[in-house]
């Protein structure tokens, strides 16, 4: 069985309260939105140029991917805010028959701004009404069956599409080619996780001391979602063992009590790397054996887990399969002494 996990990136999608704080935590502009500077130097001067040409030509689509929980939704509310837009928001999945994706467009206005999530899931039948609508702002629809079935085109209002993806690699050339922006999220840098924590303190009337935001930021695998949720805890564990403010003893026993180690690694990863090693030491795994091992989806792994392993240097991808790093193998042999 795989593990349930708190670190992990997605919304709780079933969890109503965690979706409306979410919400309120998510910065409207770009000026609230911390870190990801690169992208926002860019994004700041295509709107800008989209505003002063004020010829009615739009922002072109957007491409952003890279892990989940670093913001890619929030990132399109910015736009859509600073582009003084409406922003309607769906998904690949959500996204069922090419006729859903039409009455979506036609509903459309001049200058919206729709965010396609996991971009890369839409069916292909989908995709394909998706490249004409991109391209030139039409919609080709068949009318009628048999014999007597006619293709129309229709005109569509000028909008642009916000897609978002954890894969670029599965997303096909076709739709790939029909972003003029295409950028990455990177992880964040700890000093701008700790702005971020310091921020949802704030606006959720917490008091937490500095050196409780560092210990926090450090076991937030450098993503605000993790972040925002581990507070969300911490915050529980100081209203209840505490007097509701946030020190370094606090968040340190709650993040214990979590089984979040230094790193941001929860039980799910320690098992998994664990299990790699036991069962094939220094030797290359294969996804597909390590799904089976924990029990997860390979997909699972390859976007939940493994993403952060390797940015911290403790899983690495070989051609043969994935292996333990030495750095990896030490961080296990600690944790196990601590557990003693
Ligand atoms: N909350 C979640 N992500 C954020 C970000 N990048 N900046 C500010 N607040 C956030």
């Amino acid at each position: 069985m795989a593990i349930e996990r708190l670190v992990e990136p997605t919304t709780g999608a079933n969890d109503k309260e965690e979706e409306r704080i979410e919400i309120t935590l998510r910065p409207v502009n770009f000026d609230e939105y911390i870190g990801q500077e690169h992208l926002k130097n860019n994004l700041r001067l295509a709107i800008e140029a989209v505003k002063k040409r004020n010829d009615g030509s739009t922002l072109d689509h957007v491409l952003l991917y890279g892990p989940p929980g670093l913001g890619k939704t929030t990132m399109a509310g910015v736009i859509a805010h600073e582009l003084g837009a409406s922003l309607r928001v769906t998904s690949g999945p959500a996204i069922e028959r090419a006729g859903d994706l039409a009455s979506i467009l036609t509903n459309l206005k001049d200058g919206d701004v729709l965010f396609i999530d996991e971009i890369h899931r839409l069916r292909r039948a989908v995709e394909e009404v998706l490249y004409s609508a991109m391209e030139d702002y039409k919609l080709d629809i068949v009318i009628g069956k048999g014999p007597a079935a006619r293709s129309v085109r229709l005109d569509l209002p000028h909008f642009t599409v916000i897609g978002a993806t954890t894969r670029t690699g599965s997303l096909a050339g076709p739709l790939r080619d029909r972003f003029g922006i295409i950028h990455r999220l990177e992880y964040y840098k700890e000093p701008e996780i700790e702005q971020i924590i310091k921020r949802t303190a704030g606006i959720l009337n917490t008091e937490i001391r500095p050196e409780a935001t560092k210990l926090l930021a450090a076991r937030s695998r450098l993503t605000p979602r993790i972040a925002n949720r581990l507070f969300k805890r911490v915050r529980d564990y100081a209203d209840v063992n505490g007097d509701g403010i946030i020190d370094t003893v606090i968040a340190r026993d709650a993040l214990d009590l979590m089984e979040i180690d230094y790193l941001g690694l929860d039980p799910a990863d320690r098992n998994m790397l664990n299990l790699m090693y036991e069962n094939y030491g220094d030797r290359p795994v294969g996804l597909t054996t390590i799904a089976a091992l924990t029990g997860d989806e390979p997909t699972t792994i390859e976007d939940f887990y493994e993403p952060y392993l390797m940015q911290m240097g403790l899983l690495a991808r070989t051609p043969k399969g994935r292996v333990i790093t030495e750095k990896g193998k030490k961080h296990l042999q600690e944790e196990k002494k601590t557990k003693k």
